[in-house]
């Protein structure tokens, strides 16, 4: 298959109405990840990063797998016969793509189909929410084939888990489900597949509703503070702020503030401010 396969086809995706929908698109070999599927899969995320029709972006898989994690014969047996060059080709490729998606401007959401193995935690963490189908199956299959969860994974599961949970699923490769996962906080939630689709597609529409600019700044905010002391978090987020300030051209905090305290047309409580009408407010 390696060598007949269209590189193009192991990822696709579609833009509707301000989400993109990208699918690792491998599904008879359970979207397992191979050079060719990490090297487009950055070729994607490129082309929708900046994209002003795309303020969302959601990974889904094709067919029963989300990810079956790294291909074993075509990440690592074959790049292994090409030496260290190889090697370390094939980590970068796809190490790069997963740091893309940790940092990405657009806010991002895993909707895990199905089977979400080992390297698929490298995606899985990278994206900034997870929404899962209960009938998924997420584990840590290393210790079964003689390796440890290289690749970031160990420390995806120990920024993520408890400890204790952490360990479990490390060393002894043992499956959960959905809604075992979403218990453990490894996802958000859990819902049965028929309305995994669904469901994602309202917390994409929820996230669209919010000013972009300020989205991009509290996610990387959550990710970078957690290594820091309070101290440190405080004046990075102040910075962050007024970068955020410096960077949002609709000046939307003002007109959040305004259309609540003069106008009396939203609650922030309850819901955001109309963006639209701050957009038409600076380019008029
Ligand atoms: N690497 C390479 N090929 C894979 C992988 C993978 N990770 N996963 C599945 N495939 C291939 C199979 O070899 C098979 O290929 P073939 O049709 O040419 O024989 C095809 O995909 C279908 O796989 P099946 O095993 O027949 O599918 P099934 O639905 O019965 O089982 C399952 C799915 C449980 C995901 C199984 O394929 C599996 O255990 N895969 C390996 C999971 C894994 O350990 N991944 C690596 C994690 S560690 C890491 O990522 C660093």
């Amino acid at each position: 298959m390696s060598e007949t396969e269209n590189e193009a086809d192991t990822v696709t995706f579609t833009v509707d109405h301000g989400i993109a929908w990208v699918y690792f698109s491998r599904p008879a070999k359970r979207n397992a990840m191979s050079p060719k599927l990490n090297r487009r899969m950055m070729a994607v995320l490129d082309e929708l990063e900046f994209r002003e029709d795309v303020g969302v972006v959601v990974l889904g898989g094709e067919g029963s797998a989300w990810s079956a994690g790294m291909d074993l014969k075509e990440y690592f047996r074959e790049t292994e016969a090409n030496g260290l060059r190889g090697v370390r080709k094939s980590q970068s490729e796809s190490y790069g793509w997963f740091r893309r998606l940790r940092w990405f401007q657009k806010p991002t959401i895993a909707m895990v189909n199905g089977w979400c193995f080992g390297g698929g935690f490298g995606p899985l963490f990278g994206c900034d929410l997870a929404i899962t189908a209960d009938e998924a199956k997420f584990g840590l299959s290393e210790i079964n084939w003689g390796i440890l969860p290289g690749g970031g994974v160990t420390k995806v599961v120990v920024d993520l888990l408890p400890m204790r949970d952490a360990m479990w699923l490390t060393l002894t490769g043992e499956l959960i489900d959905g809604k075992q996962a979403a218990a453990m906080r490894l996802v958000n939630e859990s819902v049965p597949l028929d309305r995994l689709k669904a469901r994602t597609e309202d917390v994409a529409r929820m996230l669209l509703e919010k000013n972009p600019v300020t989205l991009k700044f509290a996610k990387d905010a959550v990710r970078r503070v957690g290594l820091m002391t309070y101290d440190e978090a405080e004046d990075y987020l102040v910075r962050m702020q007024e970068a955020c300030n410096f960077h949002d051209k609709t000046e939307g905090r003002k007109e959040g503030i305004r259309q609540f305290i003069d106008e009396k047309s939203y609650k922030p409580g309850l819901g955001a401010y109309d963006k639209s009408r701050a957009a038409a407010a600076t380019e008029g």
